[in-house]
């Protein structure tokens, strides 16, 4: 492993110049334990979006290797100016897939003779491939694992492996994959602490529809109870309260991201008369800021909550596995009183199909499920059909690393995330990592074709990298150089954005709060 990398020796407050871009910063100066997530724009306010749709000119049958990763930046995307900054009350969608679409054509009375059509397939799948092998290289802003190799696993891809129906009783679709799909099931239930016969969960679709079913579970315990969620939950948590016409009541958040717990006391005590339904972020998307269920805990006590009128659901999308490995932060455990955790399959984890894993208490089960005579089996998912490879994929993987391989990756990430915020700061960028994070938070780069290149999330005045175990040091010196050139060539005058009201103070660079920074960390080590 790399100990030592080249990033520039602090200058403090000023941009410097890509050249300089060479000084040295040993990892093994950083905190052993340096720590801090995820990646998508919350709620979108549908009355200011706009759809601009791109003049282009590409078309699928292009024979040039179109796009590549690094013939986008300093271009303008899609031959418009386009960018995206908090100020504009326009939030620009991507591009029109209709514009670029691979049409599908009926094949030609004797493409079996010519095999023509078999041939312009195979074209366009190697095309993609390449294409695919470019963008991996150059992704850094969704909280997705690309490090994996799963070559044992092809075999199984010529089976229609579903696992329709609860994973614990077996229904009359035979080609399944139940067997490991409850063996990962065990393996979490170990690592959050709750005994075999007492949890019921399943493998999903995604971290989504482990938010769907665990909202869903706790509005069946208590059907009249009212959702509470921070304002930086993820957009799904929004989303469940609408499919299930829930009353929802969002909370404002700390700085940090972080769910505010007075805030938090006085909207519970207001609405006392209804059961609560807490959704507690392990993770949020945008900040990586994980909520205090401790401090939630004692919250819903303080405002007169006993145990049998609240039901807490825990998003762990992401860092719901990683947080189990990390020392000196708060233990997610049914060992307190929770309903129900959720984790997203192909972010830390590492799955190439998106997945997740949901777990609830048995006891909640039999509110929820009615018996299929159709299966022979009960209905207790949200989805009835269910990807049977998902749970080989993650057996594979859970096989192969154990606890302590997830505990060796956990600790690399979040000394590089740790490592890619000095170097940013290093450079005179507003940067923010929260302490149990692996989720850097910066200014919004002004170039959009920069953003495409890296595949950076952005909301706001702030863009975020996270870092996964397949973001490498040199990945992240790569990326630091291009962000310094790609800022020069937008404020060649050396002006630094003021981000202040998204990371404090003393993350922000700009011209009035540079000094501030450096001095006083309240959000990093
Ligand atoms: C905190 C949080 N919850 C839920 C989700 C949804 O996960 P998925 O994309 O697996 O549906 C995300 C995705 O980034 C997330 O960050």
């Amino acid at each position: 492993m790399v100990t030592s990398v080249e990033v520039s020796p602090a200058p403090s407050t000023t941009i410097l110049r890509p050249a300089k871009f060479t000084g040295k910063v040993a990892l093994s100066s950083l905190p052993a334990e340096s720590d801090p997530v995820a990646s998508l724009p919350a709620d979108i306010p549908l009355d200011t979006l706009k759809v601009i749709r791109p003049s282009v000119k590409e078309t699928s049958s292009s024979s040039s290797e179109d796009d590549e990763a690094d013939d986008l930046v300093g271009k303008e995307a899609n031959g418009e100016k386009v960018t995206r900054n908090g100020d504009s009350d326009t939030l620009v969608l991507g591009k029109n897939f209709h514009d670029l679409c691979l049409t599908i054509t009926e094949p030609d009375f004797d493409d079996d003779v010519t095999g023509e059509k078999d041939a312009y397939m195979a074209g366009v799948l190697a095309r993609y491939r390449k294409k695919l092998v470019e963008r991996t290289k150059f992704h850094l802003g969704y909280p997705y694992n690309l490090d994996f190799e799963y070559g044992a696993l092809t075999q199984l891809q010529h089976f229609s492996i579903n696992n329709l129906g609860d994973p614990f009783i077996e229904s009359n679709y035979g080609v399944h994959s139940r067997q490991f799909e409850v063996g990962v099931l065990d393996w979490f239930a170990r690592l959050w602490d709750i005994e075999k016969n007492e949890y019921w969960g399943y493998i999903t679709n995604c971290g989504t529809e482990g938010n769907l079913h665990g909202i869903l579970v706790g509005r069946e315990v208590f059907p009249d109870g009212v959702l509470y969620a921070s304002k930086d939950s993820h957009y799904s948590v929004f989303k469940a309260a609408r499919i299930y016409r829930m009353d929802v009541v969002k909370v404002d958040t700390l700085l940090s991201g972080e769910i505010d717990c007075k805030d938090l006391k006085q909207k519970l005590s207001e609405r006392a008369d209804k059961p609560a339904i807490l959704n507690v972020n392990i993770g949020t998307t945008v900040k990586g800021a994980v909520d205090d269920l401790d401090l939630v805990l004692e919250t819903l006590s303080e405002a007169g909550f006993k145990e049998d009128r609240f039901y807490i659901h825990c998003d762990g999308a992401l860092f719901g596995l990683m947080m189990p490995f990390v020392k000196k932060a708060p233990k997610v455990s049914f060992k307190k009183p929770i309903g129900s955790v959720s984790v997203s399959g192909h972010k830390f984890v590492g799955c190439p199909m998106p997945c997740g894993v949901q777990i609830t208490r048995m006891e909640h089960i039999s509110v929820l499920s009615k018996n299929v005579e159709y299966l022979a089996s009960r209905d207790a998912t949200i989805m009835g059909s269910r990807n049977g490879h998902a749970p080989i994929f993650l057996w594979y993987t859970l096989n192969r690393k154990g606890y302590q391989g997830f505990q060796k990756e956990v600790q690399r990430c979040l000394r590089n995330a740790h490592y890619l915020k000095e170097c940013l700061r290093a450079a005179g960028f507003g940067v923010m990592l929260n302490e149990l994070s692996s989720t850097v938070v910066f200014e919004r780069p002004q170039e959009e074709s920069f953003v495409l290149k890296w595949q950076l999330a952005c909301q706001g005045k702030i863009a975020h990298a996270v870092v996964m175990p397949n973001v490498t040091v040199e990945k992240i010196n790569k990326f630091v150089k291009e962000l310094i050139e790609s800022r020069q060539r937008c404020f060649s005058d050396g002006k630094v954005p003021c981000i202040v009201e998204e990371v404090g103070p003393e993350n922000c660079a700009c011209e009035e709060h540079r000094g501030i920074q450096h001095t006083d960390r309240n959000n990093d080590h």
